[in-house]
């Protein structure tokens, strides 16, 4: 009889979610309970550390007892527990890890630290996509603007990234400043599906040819053009502002992939929930012969089943870590 493929818990609690999923083989998913503090944090326009390290605690063991039951196993069944160490709010990160070292200690299963980031590169796979190295991936969430060339698992170069806001931050920032709402991201692409034309924002192009990319510019246009009193509404500024938006990373991805010679591009990241932007990728891609793998919506923000994944990779690798494992805010890949 085949041996069966081992069923990893990933756990998340980098920012302002707390998640669980439960993971088998690297792929099949068995659950994902997510609890969302969007209601705690809203009142104040964005993420606030304290409250969300609070919360964290509150949540973390009835979401991993809820993702168990939801999988229908026992804490016994599992094979190794893998949690994000980094990059992400240290309070935060430091409730995720210590409920992953007592679980791995409990249960003696191997302890793996995971990186935010190779969660959110790898989180295609979990819908059953299969992609080769090399690839280009482009992560784009609350924190982080990457553009990475991928060689093989934990082969990692950084081609380009922000110099200022990170994409989905100004997402968030233009929908502070238009009274949408937080998060923003998805206000803002509601409205923009509703214009019928776009205000024309520039594309903000590196003087010096890097591939990084800066956002602060565009969200001081969309500012200016509130304040100026002209007459337009919401719905053609988030539609502009989206627009410019969508050609900064399209021009800076298609332009790395031509320039290392892939045909391969993975997106991830809470911003690539955003509909209109897959489908723009999906569309230059067919006009350049290039292969777009990108997961579904609620695999894009964050959830504990793409840090089983990624914890399901180590863990054929036995990249175990010890009790020492500690938060670290900065982490890169
Ligand atoms: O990956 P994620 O859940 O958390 C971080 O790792 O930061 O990403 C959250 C970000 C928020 O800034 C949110 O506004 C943005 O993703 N986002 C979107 C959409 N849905 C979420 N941005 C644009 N369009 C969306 N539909
Ligand atoms: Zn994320």
């Amino acid at each position: 009889m085949a041996k069966p493929e081992p069923v990893i818990i990933g756990i998340e609690t980098s920012c302002d979610d707390t998640s669980a999923g439960i993971v088998q083989g690297g792929s099949k998913i068995l659950s994902n309970v997510v609890s969302s503090q969007i209601k705690i944090h809203s009142e104040f326009g964005g993420v606030v550390p304290e409250l969300a390290s609070r919360s964290h605690l509150e949540n973390i063991y009835i979401v991993v007892g809820e993702a168990l039951k939801q999988a229908g196993l026992q804490f016994e069944d599992l094979y190794g527990v893998a949690v994000t160490y980094g990059p992400g709010l240290v309070g935060s990160l430091l409730v995720g890890i210590e409920a992953a070292k007592a679980i791995s200690y409990v249960y003696k299963i191997p302890l793996i630290g995971v990186n935010h980031l190779e969660g959110h590169i790898f989180s295609s796979l979990l819908e059953g996509q299969s992609f080769k190295f090399p690839f280009i991936a482009l992560i784009v969430s609350g924190g982080h603007t990457e553009l990475v060339k991928v060689s093989g698992f934990g082969e990692y170069s950084i081609i380009g990234q922000t110099r200022d806001d990170a994409v989905g931050e100004v997402f968030d920032k233009v929908a502070k400043l238009l009274d949408l709402g937080y998060p923003g991201g998805p206000k803002v692409e509601k409205l923009a599906n509703l214009a019928t034309f776009g205000v024309k924002f520039p594309e903000a192009v590196m003087k010096d040819g890097s591939f990084d990319f800066s956002f602060s510019g565009l969200k001081t246009a969309v500012r200016n053009f509130k304040n100026s009193g002209k007459n337009t509404d919401n719905n053609s500024l988030c539609a502009g502002f989206q627009d410019a938006v969508i050609a900064a990373l399209l021009n800076k991805t298609f332009a790395v992939a031509a320039k290392n010679r892939i045909k391969r591009i993975v997106l991830g990241g809470g911003v690539i929930a955003n509909k209109t932007i897959c489908a723009e990728f999906v569309k230059r891609g067919k006009k350049e012969g290039i292969e777009l793998f990108f997961p579904s919506s609620k695999l894009c923000t964050d959830n504990g089943a793409m840090i089983a994944l990624a914890g399901y990779l180590k863990y054929q690798r036995k990249e175990f870590c010890d009790y020492d494992l500690n938060a670290d805010p900065g982490l890169t890949l």
